[in-house]
């Protein structure tokens, strides 16, 4: 080969006038479109457009991705709008390059082919992709608050047809390999061993490009797409508030405007740099950072055994066979095994369709009612009663059943630590793994760090959640660890609210316009008001809350919530609240003493160290109960506001509703956000 080129990040190989670039960023697990990136691949096309070749394929030399997108930390950099428009048109003018190279191109693609990827691959005049379902195509942008913008808005409609485009554009949604040829997305779908035959194939026939049939394009005439645009708000409406989620909205815009590559730049610098894609961003980039520091150190559990196959035990060990893991489910109690087994082959059924995938992942979850997993555990997890007699006498028995080294760990959502500790001889091997319900919904697991835990019982616990995709956000073992004692004072607060006949749809309602994924009264509901009522009032002695009569008459009266069919609303037979509309509003600030309860517990969680810094507290709120994403978590929205803002709020409404709203010691303290400044700078 006689090219020169200096990129770091790309193989460059030449057989048969035909080039093979290989993506393998370095020091990454997985390619993504950096500036530097961008900039080498550029250079290369620009010594090979002037060549007489007969192709060029693209490939990448990860296990796991394509291409997973731009460079996301690289954003966060990005000052103001000219600069992130500027990111988009240079990434545009490579792309560009791409399409117009004299001869065809191939993208070859297993894994993730996303955002940026997926729009390189748009560029190239072919795309084949591995036959299987863990490669994965799509535009997730939205999620970032953004759209495309190295011009995938533009080259996908023509390729696919308009409103296939608009989908996966505006969701966000990834889809299959398989999905992806059904909508012509991809050229043609092989077996791994195949790939690199299929590319040469293609590029020696050379057939006609790909474009999707006339009757899949909507005629860019303003009479037929702005009809096509207002069905489209509507059903986006029903799921993002555009004050809060802007992105989709600007994207169908573009698309009404047949709008070009330079306007589809101009939008993503205006929303790059706005609030909410800054903060979706932050979140990203924070969930990222807890995988890594799972990742540090090679997780060591082939053989999973969970205690207790009630409402979380099974959902946990559900969720682990679903992940690959060898899992026994113990329970003295055979119908609660059955219910688990059941539940699981639904579970199954409907996230792995194919018959064989789905008897494996049963094979891999097995029932035990006498406890014969202990043996071959490598963690135990226990998810029995909320009850530390039971528990210690459990963990007791377990450690004399199980290896030295094995892992023991607690889903208790109340219980110190240091009192489950007491039972065992070596206490610095558990660790609390608390999940939230539902778990294969809730992202995060707390890793709870009681104060003989081992730092090396910490980083295999860690390492476990992530293998199990899951987020683990340490915190020190105190009462409610940091999501339920965040949460708490809200759901509590909004019951105040109800018992003073403020209608629940309306406190529900402020909530949602303030961007929570469900109103605080429906949370309450879902989770089963028993369950609130347990953990309400395990921090009202620690943490002075008072309960409110109401909660405690509804499960006195065995309205438990959604479960038993009443409990502040009515369900119907399918599990739906029966809501009035609600008419009008009361004078009371619902939303500001909703939310203020919140972030002023948040901050004495800071102060007391549960977590170690702002981020964390982000973090743990957003991905374990859907706090307002767009704001970035309760601690990135109190910066917005300022704290002398925040205290003289709470002073204020302490003054009208009672101590409770006292403001927390933490406001004003000049450390309070430091750690985070720390961080960014
Ligand atoms: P559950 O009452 O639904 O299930 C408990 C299960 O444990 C039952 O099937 C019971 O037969 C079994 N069990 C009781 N004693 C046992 C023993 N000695 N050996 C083996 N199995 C035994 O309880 P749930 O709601 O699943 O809670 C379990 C744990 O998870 C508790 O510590 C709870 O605080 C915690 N948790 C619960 C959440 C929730 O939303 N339900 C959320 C997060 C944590």
């Amino acid at each position: 080969m006689n090219m020169d080129i200096d990129a770091a990040n790309w193989r460059i190989e030449e057989a048969d006038e035909t080039i093979v670039l290989t993506l393998d960023v370095v020091g990454q697990r997985a390619n993504a479109l950096s500036s530097v990136v961008l900039e080498e691949f550029d250079r290369i096309l620009g010594q090979i457009e002037v060549r007489p070749l007969h192709g060029l394929v693209i490939r990448s030399a990860k296990v796991n991705s394509f291409i997973v997108g731009a460079d996301v930390n690289e954003f966060q950099k990005i000052s103001d709008s000219v600069q992130a428009t500027a990111l988009a048109r240079a990434g545009q003018t490579v792309f560009n390059r791409l399409a117009g190279l004299p001869f065809p191109s191939v993208a070859l693609i297993h894994g993730n082919c996303l955002g940026g990827g997926l729009e390189l691959a748009l560029a190239c005049t072919y795309r084949v992709a591995r036959e299987d379902d863990a490669t994965r195509l799509g535009l997730p942008e939205v999620r970032l608050g953004i759209h495309p913008g190295f011009a995938g808005s533009v080259r996908l409609p023509p390729l696919i047809g308009d409103l296939a485009a608009l989908d996966l554009i505006l969701t966000g949604r990834a889809v299959s390999s398989r999905q992806a040829l059904a909508l012509g997305l991809v050229d043609e779908i092989v077996p791994d061993r195949h790939l690199m035959h299929a590319a040469h194939a293609f590029i020696a026939r050379h057939p006609r490009p790909r474009r999707a049939a006339w009757w899949k394009r909507t005629p860019s005439w303003s009479m037929v797409r702005k009809p096509v645009t207002r069905l489209l708000q509507r059903q986006l409406r029903k799921k993002a508030n555009p004050d809060h989620y802007p992105a989709p909205y600007r994207a169908l815009d573009l698309w009404r405007r047949n709008a070009s590559q330079d306007e589809e730049a101009l939008s993503l610098g205006e929303l790059m740099v706005g609030r909410t894609s800054r903060n979706l961003v932050s979140m990203f980039l924070l969930g990222e950072e807890l995988k890594r520091h799972g990742r540090r150190h090679p997780h060591d559990v082939a053989h999973l055994h969970v205690i207790g196959a009630g409402t979380m035990g099974a959902d946990i060990a559900i969720w682990a066979a679903f992940k690959g893991f060898r899992v026994s489910l113990q329970d003295p109690q055979m119908e609660a095994l059955a219910r688990a087994v059941k539940k699981a082959h639904g579970f199954y059924k409907k996230k792995l369709k194919k018959p064989v995938a789905i008897q494996d992942a049963m094979d891999r979850l097995m029932p035990d009612t006498n406890g014969d997993g202990l043996h071959r555990a490598d963690l135990v997890i226990e998810a029995i009663v909320e009850k530390a007699d039971a528990k210690c006498e459990l963990l007791r028995s377990v450690e004399s059943m199980v290896r030295p080294d094995t892992l023991l760990a607690t889903n208790t959502s109340s219980i110190p630590l240091e009192i489950l500790g007491e039972a065992l001889r070596d206490p610095s091997r558990l660790v609390g793994l608390h999940f939230f319900n539902p778990v294969a919904q809730m992202q995060l697991v707390e890793i709870v760090r009681g104060k003989q835990t081992s730092e090396s019982s910490l980083e295999r616990a860690r390492a476990f959640t992530v293998a199990i995709e899951r987020l683990p956000l340490d915190v020190r073992s105190s009462p409610g660890f940091l999501v339920n004692r965040v949460l708490m004072p809200y759901l509590i607060e909004a019951m105040t609210l109800a018992q003073e006949g403020i209608a629940i749809e309306e406190i529900d309602q402020a909530a949602m316009h303030f961007g929570m994924p469900m109103g605080p009264v429906l949370l309450a509901d879902t989770v089963g008001l028993d369950i609130c009522l347990s953990v309400a009032e395990m921090l009202s002695g620690p943490l002075g809350i008072a309960v409110p009569e109401r909660l405690r008459e509804a499960v006195a009266r065995g309205d438990l919530g959604k479960k038993s069919g009443r409990g502040f609303y009515s369900y119907d037979k399918s599990g739906k609240p029966r809501r009035r509309a609600a008419h009008g509003h009361s004078d009371v600030p619902v939303t500001e003493r909703l939310i203020l309860r919140m972030l002023n517990e948040a901050a004495a969680c800071l102060r007391e160290g549960v977590v170690s810094d702002p981020d964390a507290v982000d973090v743990g709120m957003v991905y374990g109960t859907g706090f307002a994403p767009y704001l970035g978590g309760p601690m990135r929205y109190a910066e917005a506001l300022g704290e002398v803002g925040i205290a003289s709020s709470l002073q204020r409404l302490a003054q009208e509703y009672g101590s409770r709203f006292a403001p927390d010691e933490a406001w004003g303290r000049t450390d309070l956000f430091a750690r985070r400044a720390a961080l960014r700078g």
